[in-house]
């Protein structure tokens, strides 16, 4: 393992060590908007990342949910979110993550994704492959939408803004085997690496929600692009990853759609 991807698995086991002692006690929830919340325990988690890399780390750049940004520094940033699936966390809910990409050169070159409940390390690196506690992975053979398990979310705007992903929800709905929305788009990704899910869709996703877990789809071997099947950019406001066989199918439910 390099020293950045050591460093970034530390984290995320220091990160999921102060969400396991929280979870399910009292914590403060505060609203960002009308169902956007963030849980004291996202803004310690995130602290502590900040203070880590500031410390290890002290010329690079970090992007996180929470704010706390520091933008001036070297070519090398550290795209962070402390809880992916937020509302989860605070319902007691036991599918979250802590999501670390670390981008140079303007590409992503390692991932980290943990969830300390199951207590799985998704980790992948640039061009080394992805793994799933040690183990590589590879997405799934599904070829037949039939047969496939997909899985999305919806944008905090779901109410106020109709570009808010029901109508390809409907559309899918009748074309796959099934549909879960878990509310972690993070750990969907390495899901998608892991061929736990065969597709995963979403809208206005943030570069903290995607930055590891994309870099894992690429490296076990799926796909990645925008809706229109163009390259994929973590700072763009579509994403795209399956298992790659299903890939085009996927784009056309997509085209039907708003
Ligand atoms: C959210 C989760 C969710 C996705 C939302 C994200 P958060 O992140 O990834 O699955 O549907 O769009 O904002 O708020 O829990 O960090
Ligand atoms: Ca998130
Ligand atoms: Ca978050």
């Amino acid at each position: 393992m390099t020293d950045v991807l050591e460093f970034a698995v530390s984290l995320a086991f220091e990160s999921g060590r102060i969400q396991k002692r929280h979870f399910e006690k009292r914590f403060g929830v505060y609203h960002k908007g009308e169902i956007n919340i963030v849980t004291d325990v996202d803004i310690e988690c995130q602290t502590h990342i900040m203070e880590r890399i500031a410390r290890e780390f002290p010329g690079d750049t970090v992007i996180s949910e929470e704010k706390a940004n520091r933008y001036e520094g070297t070519a090398n940033r550290w795209i962070i979110d402390p809880i992916d699936g937020t509302t989860n966390y605070a319902h007691g809910y036991p599918f979250f993550c802590t999501s670390i990409g670390y981008e140079s050169e303007s590409e992503v070159k390692v991932g980290v994704v943990y969830n300390p409940i199951s207590d799985e390390l998704f980790f992948a690196q640039k061009g080394k492959g992805a793994y799933l506690n040690g183990e590589r992975l590879s997405p799934s053979g599904t070829t037949d939408m039939k047969q496939a398990l997909l899985v999305t979310g919806f944008p905090y705007d779901i109410a106020t803004n109709p570009d808010n992903n029901l109508d390809h929800f409907t559309a899918f709905l009748y074309k796959a085997q099934a549909i879960r929305r878990d509310g972690s788009a993070a750990l969907n990704l390495a899901y998608v690496a892991a061929g736990r899910f065969d597709g995963f869709w979403e809208l206005k996703l943030n570069p903290w929600d995607v930055a590891a877990g994309t870099l894992m789809v690429y490296e076990a071997g799926g796909r990645v692009t925008d809706f229109k099947g163009n390259p994929y950019s973590i700072y763009g406001r579509e994403i795209l990853a399956s298992n790659g066989l299903i890939h085009e199918k996927m784009r056309e439910v997509l085209g039907e759609g708003r």
